[in-house]
């Protein structure tokens, strides 16, 4: 969309920084849990060491199956918890090692919009009380200024003034979902991580928010982690991709060269399970075959290679390395193998 054609509200820009808005090397997040018939301690590894660089104005996907570590990333990244190792930076600020005072500014520059939009809205506040509270919190401002903001935002997002006196029951679940976006935005973050946030929606209704979210974006040069199990969604809205498998990335880079060119057997597998994604290559891609394994015990040397239709001996014995192949990360032994450069 035209961002000339939206009309300026009063609300403040984004910080967008200089650098990148995230920079995670290494970041790893390890649960202690106990489990079985005598409660035994044990250590699940749900994100594994995953490394991107997130820059204002764009867009990184992260996909792969139900357990493998997205929510998990996602929250470690908005800083509601702590990396286990591994080192991670928002707008240049250390998080780890940040003094409590710069970690609360860092709170406010990352906000997330979550999956249930029913769920995520307090149902006995109303709408102009939910986006207040924010700046209420964090800000000085006088109740008439953050009212003003509140009502520029509802506008922000397509809602309408009269919305400001409702509850959340009173809407559905695309207007809630940007409530929820309008409520991200109330603190000008910088980087908004989103966790499914159309899954629960409509097909009409998820494009109506992605093309939302795609003009906030434009206009306000935010920068999004956006977590979906949808291939189509990821598609249309991201820039890069981070294909994950047990907590680990198998693949990531540019969506449109990955989606049109996978080269990781996971990523191949997973495009294929989608009919309008396989495309013209759909023959040659086999679908995932076989159970996920328990990400407390997970397989030995490639974490893929018990699903893997190309495994050989190496797999099993050494944890593929990613590596860059034609313009991405790739974490396979046998990537150009499997699916040879074109001559
Ligand atoms: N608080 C926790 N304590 C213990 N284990 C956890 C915790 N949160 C997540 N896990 C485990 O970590 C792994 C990754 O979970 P996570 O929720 O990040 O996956 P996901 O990719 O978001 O899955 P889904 O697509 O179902 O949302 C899973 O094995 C999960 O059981
Ligand atoms: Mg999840």
């Amino acid at each position: 969309m035209n961002a000339a054609a939206v009309p300026r509200t009063p609300a403040a820009p984004a910080r967008v920084p200089a650098g990148p808005v995230v920079v995670a090397r290494d970041v790893t997040r390890v649960y202690e849990i106990r489990h079985g018939a005598f409660r035994e301690r044990a250590r699940l590894q749900a994100v594994g060491g995953v490394s991107f660089t997130l820059d204002a104005g764009r867009t990184l996907a992260v996909v792969g199956e139900s357990g493998c570590g997205k929510s998990t990333l996602a929250r470690v990244v908005s800083l509601l918890e702590a990396p286990t190792s591994g080192a991670l930076a928002l707008a240049g600020v250390d998080v780890v090692r940040a003094a409590p005072g710069a970690r609360a500014a860092l709170r406010k520059s990352v906000q997330m919009v979550f999956q249930n939009p029913y769920g995520s809205l307090n149902p006995r506040k109303k709408i102009g009380a939910i986006l207040e509270a924010p700046l209420e919190i964090n800000t000085t401002l006088a109740q008439a200024e953050r009212a003003e903001r509140a009502k520029a935002m509802l506008a922000r997002v397509g809602l309408r003034p009269e919305h400001y006196v409702r509850y959340p029951h009173m809407f559905s679940g695309g207007q809630r979902q940007r409530i929820a976006i309008a409520r991200a935005l109330m603190l000008s973050p910088a980087l908004v991580v989103a966790d499914e946030p159309v899954s629960a929606l409509d097909v009409s209704v998820q494009a109506q928010v992605l093309n939302l979210m795609a003009d906030l974006q434009d206009e306000l040069g935010l920068a999004y982690l956006f977590i979906s199990h949808d291939l189509g969604v990821v598609r249309h809205i991201a820039d890069e991709v981070l294909v994950m498998y047990l907590g680990l990335a198998m693949e990531q880079g540019p969506v449109g060269s990955i989606f049109a060119r996978p080269l990781h057997p996971y990523t191949q597998a997973l495009l294929a399970s989608v009919p309008a994604m396989a495309g013209a290559a759909r023959a040659r891609r086999e679908p995932l075959k076989g159970e996920l394994p328990s990400p407390l015990n997970p397989p030995a040397g490639c974490v893929f290679s018990t699903r893997c239709p190309h495994a050989q001996a190496r797999c099993q014995a050494e944890r593929p390395a990613a590596r860059a192949v034609e313009g991405r990360q790739v974490a396979c032994h046998f990537a150009e193998t499997i699916t040879p450069a074109r001559p």
